[in-house]
């Protein structure tokens, strides 16, 4: 970008503000140290053109972040990246991360994956763009045919394409009322679906992502998710008992606050993902698909963060409920490895009841990102990263579980969960009565366990996330993390609990 800027600008007076150089992949590499790489920063910002240049170190390019990038977007840390390669990311200073949240259940198949990036970069060359009212292009379709195979149910053969997995919900909510006729959703406690005007109306897991910018859409529902905190009950309530509790509440919604034949669908993450990494138990979408069938409503499934193998299966329900029929499939994350691609299956019938035109988009099913997606597809299919997610999951929750029974540190956990890949360790809290269950009476719990252990882990270059109003650390590296990797994560985890328990 300043390569062509300052070589447009050659000849006039030299211009007040300086110009800088983008950092690009090569300033990096994984030998590099942290004196070195900044050299190799600067001296490239340097020699990117002949016209001299002003040149900012990392610390100041994250300066510069903190002055001009939106106050409203959160950080984990103020660190510069300049590359990403498996499960490593490295800095403008040539520190080496090791990344257990994949860009938040996005790159699957790790950094720049070669095959994807490769299939991307061909692309590129060949069709960047073909807006998708004009015609079909090849890899759209080619996309589709790639996906048919995947899907959790044979009907679920009818595809549109958006950017963002908030993007895709909007896409459900407009199939759901133009096919039904009627406005109302239903969704459930803990629920994420995005941020838009329409997804953040469903999302129910923290305030922060709608407040203060409502209304938002109207006719939103929220009943009750099968879980213990959704439920005012103990951690070790049944899965039989949590299901009849939640498919009551359920009931009295429908019996109390909408009439059935007024909702146009229920939308329900088979693995609650903001809301704290929650599976669903099984018989609870089994009653959703009754209660969805006997009212006319629609079954919306929302595999934006499951999807993709990230539970063990391409798609979580396959595993809960093998033969669960949705109306409509929510994808986007995993999809393409890190090109915005998201998207809807649905069937023949109800896609057969939208309007012409009602659909679209501009950049909807770019090329470049639907290629990446059938790479994407290539190595999903291969069947290597289902294989890798059973045992890697295996060797992570046998440290968790281990944590939540040994001597010197389970005083600190409520509850150890979660599916393949998507797995979550929630901590006790005073201020969750809940969570205390079980512990001997007098014992200390430490304040703020999740963000403690997080820093701890941040400090160690071991990048994790917390999840949901509880205190609730994640794991979700990507699904060709291998043994040593998984080893090295949960030493430092592992350090940072007994940590927080030493320190009390
Ligand atoms: C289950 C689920 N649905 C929808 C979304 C929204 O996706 P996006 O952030 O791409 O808009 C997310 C994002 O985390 C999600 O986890």
């Amino acid at each position: 970008m300043s390569r062509l800027l300052t070589s447009t600008l050659r000849g006039l007076p030299r211009i007040a503000k300086p110009i800088y150089t983008v950092p690009g992949r090569s300033f990096i590499s994984s030998s590099t140290t942290t004196s070195s790489s900044s050299a190799a920063f600067a001296q490239e910002q340097q020699s990117s053109d002949d016209m001299p240049v002003a040149v900012k170190t990392a610390a100041q390019w994250a300066e510069f972040g903190r002055d001009h990038v939106c106050h409203g977007l959160g950080r984990l840390r103020d660190h510069v990246i300049v590359k990403g390669s498996g499960l490593d990311l490295y800095t403008a200073e040539g520190k080496k991360l090791l990344d257990f949240t994949a860009g938040i259940g996005v790159t699957n198949l790790g950094h720049c994956h070669p095959h994807v990036s490769r299939a991307a970069a061909e692309q590129v060359n060949n069709l960047v763009h073909l807006q998708c009212s004009i015609s079909f292009h090849a890899p759209y379709l080619q996309l589709i045919d790639r996906l048919l195979p995947a899907m959790p149910h044979e009907s679920l053969d009818q595809f549109f394409f958006w950017n963002s997995g908030s993007e895709a919900i909007e896409a459900a909510i407009k199939v759901a009322r133009q096919a039904t006729g009627r406005q109302n959703m239903i969704v459930f406690s803990g629920a994420y679906h995005g941020r838009t005007m329409g997804s953040g109306a469903l999302t129910r897991s923290k305030p922060i992502y709608t407040q203060g910018t409502g209304p938002l859409m109207p006719g939103v529902f929220s009943s009750a998710f099968p879980y213990w905190h959704q439920l005012g009950v103990s951690p070790s309530t049944s899965e039989e008992e949590l299901v009849r509790l939640a498919e009551h509440q359920l009931d009295l919604i429908l019996r109390q606050q909408v009439n059935p034949k007024d909702v146009a669908a229920i939308f329900i993450e088979p693995v609650q993902g903001e809301g704290g990494y929650v599976p669903v138990p099984p018989a609870f979408l089994r009653h959703l698909r009754d209660v969805c069938d006997k009212h006319g409503i629609l079954l919306v499934i929302d595999e934006v963060q499951s999807g993709f193998f990230r539970t063990g299966s391409y798609f979580a329900i396959e595993q809960l409920t093998p033969e669960l029929r949705p109306d409509i499939l929510v994808f986007a994350k995993g999809v393409a490895n890190g090109f915005p691609i998201s998207g809807i299956a649905s069937n023949k019938e109800l896609m057969g009841k939208l309007d012409v035109g009602s659909m679209g988009g501009t950049y909807s099913g770019n090329a470049v990102a639907c290629a990446a997606g059938i790479a994407s597809q290539e190595v999903y299919q291969s069947g290597e990263i289902g294989q890798n997610v059973a045992e890697r999951s295996k060797q992570l929750y046998a440290v968790l579980n281990g944590l939540a029974e040994s001597s010197k540190t389970k005083h600190l956990i409520a509850q150890v969960r979660g599916m393949g890949l998507m797995a979550s360790i929630e901590f006790r809290n005073t201020s969750d009565p809940l969570t205390l269950e079980g512990i001997p009476e007098g014992t200390a719990v430490p304040k703020n366990i999740g963000k403690r252990v997080q820093e701890y882990c941040l400090n160690k270059d071991l990048i994790i996330l917390t999840t949901s109003c509880f205190d609730t650390i994640r794991f979700i590296p990507a699904l060709t993390v291998n043994e040593e990797e998984i080893d090295r994560a949960m030493k430092i985890f592992t350090e940072a609990v007994e940590n927080v328990a030493r320190e009390g």
